[in-house]
């Protein structure tokens, strides 16, 4: 008897872990859509090539069409079905409904995956293949629409809401940099000597 070519992996998908039965060269993308039923993340080219199925792994960019289910194991898996809490949109999803960054929706769940993670490699100082001066000292680039083209151009959009979508990732980025300075404004309030 050869060696089986299916065995039960475990993941850990917007903070729960699911169980299942999968053949070894089952992709993160089939297991999602196919064995749990976590049909937010779409499958446009299945090649890596749209990112329609953009996912976080540990956080950062991942096409889903391109993993083995079994390499996502011990990792933290993030989709579109994570980013809300509960009925409250996050921010980035505020966004693109506000703006209309989507037209059909198929590549909106890919796209807003993308974008959170966009937003956090910024604020971190990633520069990007447009960004003028990559040293260190020269700081956080500014989130242009040109930095956000660059970043956000591994999703492609059939529709062509591009226009609509840059906006609403600079809207995004914009409320999530000043509540991080409201929460370093708190953080130093606290830090001051009682009077
Ligand atoms: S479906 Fe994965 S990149 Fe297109
Ligand atoms: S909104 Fe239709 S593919 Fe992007």
């Amino acid at each position: 008897m050869g060696p089986s070519t299916s065995s039960a992996i475990t993941l850990n998908i917007n903070g729960e872990k699911y169980t299942l039965p999968v053949d070894h060269r089952t992709t993160l993308l089939d297991a999602l859509r196919e064995h749990l039923d976590l049909t937010g993340t779409k499958k446009g080219c299945d090649q890596g090539q749209c990112g329609a199925c953009t996912v976080l792994l540990d956080g950062r960019r991942a096409v889903a069409c391109l993993q083995l289910a079994v390499a996502a194991q011990g990792r933290a898996v993030t989709t579109i079905e994570g980013v809300a809490d509960g009925d409250r949109l996050h921010p980035v999803q505020q966004a693109f409904l506000d703006l209309d960054g989507y037209q059909c929706g198929y590549c909106t769940p890919g796209q807003i995956c993308s974008a959170l993670a966009v937003i956090e490699e910024h604020a971190a100082g990633w520069p990007s293949a447009v960004t003028d001066d990559v040293r260190p000292e020269a700081g956080v680039p500014a989130l242009t629409a040109e930095e956000i083209r660059e970043r956000m151009s591994g999703n492609l959009c059939r529709c062509g809401a591009y226009v609509s979508i840059v906006q609403a990732v600079a809207r995004a980025a914009e409320a999530s940099a000043s509540d991080a300075s409201a929460a370093e404004a708190a953080t130093f309030q606290d830090k001051e000597p009682v009077a």
